[in-house]
């Protein structure tokens, strides 16, 4: 697509179109700014989303190529739309909370597609154009040239990665494809990423001329995705679906340098630097780099029990009245959501609970682990579904400082993120990781179905202290049998 010399009237309908690209690209900053806080983030979406309707629009009514001609195609565009938006809006109306990061990453995937599909398409379209050009001039513009084959393989590669990546990622989190290393699998990834770009370079430096190239630098790129994503462990998937996703946002943009699209361009960069700080902060809330993530294979399934030995101590259990009784004679309780809550869809009952204690003159807040759950936020908008104030939902490190004058915290349904073993034990594989620091409160209630560990597969030596007492069973029913307890105690 090159701009050109328009007519009047072209002109001014392409200056329209600008005006739109740049409203469009205000409404995804200021999207961005809003998803930072739970009141205003799906105001934010829908403003992000808005500006996205206005751009799409814009450029299929309003375009206009060099030559006057407007997008054709428009029964295969609207064809296209039609059946994209019904099969988003379907998947997005049925999937369960807990199923959001594989939702997340398998958009994610298509967006990278859609950028390695541009990267092809566009190719085709200039070697064809290449062809019947003059040999003098050919050689007048054969910088430009190599720039465009350049960021045609940028796109290419970093899109055929990100969807490759991202539909392994997918199948990891939905259990259908298991973690798996290969002997040497470092070595391979080095070498075949390096092969890719050596490949790719020959093309558009013009030393190798070979017509299949392209497919097979989109081939390799493809089976690397895989081996990239393969033996990253279980855990650490919301991290390399934020590092894909990332990817997506750079291939993206490479995309809109193609078809000189500012807004294209702006998109892609934003969601570029977005998933990288996401990415980074993951990293941070779990004291580890990235390299670490990415070949560290931390809770990669098989059971990693740190130091070996294994918690010390008795389990002492609690039931549902004990608990009420405690609760309600408690000046302050701390609630802890883990994973748990979100797979027994607890959060309206939890909510039920939190009233029901403050109308005792109970004090209650609630403490979000930056990594609680499966993804970044979880909890948060777990939470806000139930209509819990936002208020009440206290980030670690302002929370942790106060668990010395908390009378009882209620954990439930989480168990990494309150495993002292990442303050205690080195060889721990949460060991350094930030955790909630519960065990300085008076009382621990944990609410879960049994001992099984979490998603690090490790014993957790907090249910073996003396102040701790384990409430089992599913959370949903026990926070239900909590609440007629305490109506009871009326
Ligand atoms: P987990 O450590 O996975 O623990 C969840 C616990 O919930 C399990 O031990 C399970 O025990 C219990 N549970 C499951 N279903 C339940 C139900 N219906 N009712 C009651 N309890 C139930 O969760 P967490 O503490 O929230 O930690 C999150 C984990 O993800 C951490 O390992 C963290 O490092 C990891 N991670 C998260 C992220 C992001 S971005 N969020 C990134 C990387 C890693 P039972 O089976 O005994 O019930």
């Amino acid at each position: 697509m090159v701009y050109g010399p328009w007519t009047t009237n072209s002109k001014h309908t392409m200056s329209i179109l600008y005006t739109i690209y740049l409203i469009a690209s205000l409404t995804f900053i200021l999207g961005l700014k809003m998803l930072g806080s739970p009141k205003s983030a799906r105001k934010g979406n829908l403003i992000a989303a808005f500006g996205m309707t206005l751009a799409i629009f814009g450029t299929i009514f309003l375009y206009e190529d060099a030559a006057g001609y407007h997008l054709r195609n428009l029964p295969l565009i609207f064809g296209g739309l039609i059946v994209g938006t019904g099969i988003g809006w379907l998947m997005a109306k049925k999937v369960q909370m807990t199923a959001m990061p594989q939702m997340v990453s398998f958009f994610n995937g298509m967006g990278g597609a859609c950028a390695a599909l541009i990267s092809i398409i566009e190719f085709r379209h200039m070697t064809h154009g290449l062809a019947s050009l003059p040999n003098a001039l050919y050689g007048e513009i054969s910088g430009e040239i190599a720039t465009r084959f350049a960021i045609m393989y940028a796109g290419l590669i970093i899109g055929a990665i990100s969807f490759s990546g991202s539909i392994v990622a997918y199948g990891k989190l939905e259990g259908k494809i298991r973690d798996k290393v290969l002997p040497a699998q470092q070595v391979i990834n080095i070498g075949l990423f390096l092969g890719i770009v050596v490949l790719a370079i020959c093309d558009v430096t013009g030393v190798l001329k070979m017509d299949t190239l392209l497919y097979i630098v989109l081939g390799l790129s493809l089976l690397y995705g895989i081996l990239f994503v393969m033996p990253i462990g279980g855990a650490d998937m919301p991290v390399v679906i934020s590092l894909l996703n990332s990817f997506t946002g750079v291939a993206a943009a490479f995309g809109g340098f193609l078809y000189d699209n500012k807004v294209m361009l702006i998109g892609g960069i934003l969601v570029g630097s977005a998933g990288t700080l996401l990415t980074v902060v993951m990293c941070k809330a779990m004291n580890r780099s990235l390299l670490n993530v990415l070949i560290g294979n931390f809770g990669g399934g098989a059971a990693a029990t740190g130091s070996g030995e294994g918690p010390q101590g008795t389990v002492k259990s609690i039931n549902s009245s004990d608990t009420a009784i405690l609760m309600k004679y408690a000046k302050k309780v701390v609630i802890v959501p883990g994973y748990g809550l979100a797979v027994a869809q607890a959060q309206h009952v939890v909510h039920e609970l939190e009233e029901l204690l403050e109308k005792e003159g109970v004090e209650v807040k609630y403490a979000i682990h930056p990594v609680a759950g499966r993804m970044p936020g979880h909890m948060n908008v777990l939470l806000a579904e139930s209509n819990v104030d936002y208020d009440k939902l206290v980030e670690m490190e302002d929370i942790n400082p106060e668990f010395a004058t908390t009378d009882v915290v209620l954990v439930i349904g989480a168990n990494d993120v309150v495993n002292p073993a990442a303050k205690t034990d080195p060889s721990s594989p949460i060991y350094g990781m930030p955790i909630l620091e519960v065990e300085n409160a008076q009382q621990v209630i944990v609410m879960k179905r049994s001992m099984k560990s979490g998603y690090a597969g490790i014993e957790n030596e907090l249910f073996y202290r003396d102040r701790t007492s384990m409430l089992f069973g599913d959370a949903k029913k026990m926070l239900t049998e909590l609440v007629a307890e305490l109506k009871a105690l009326d």
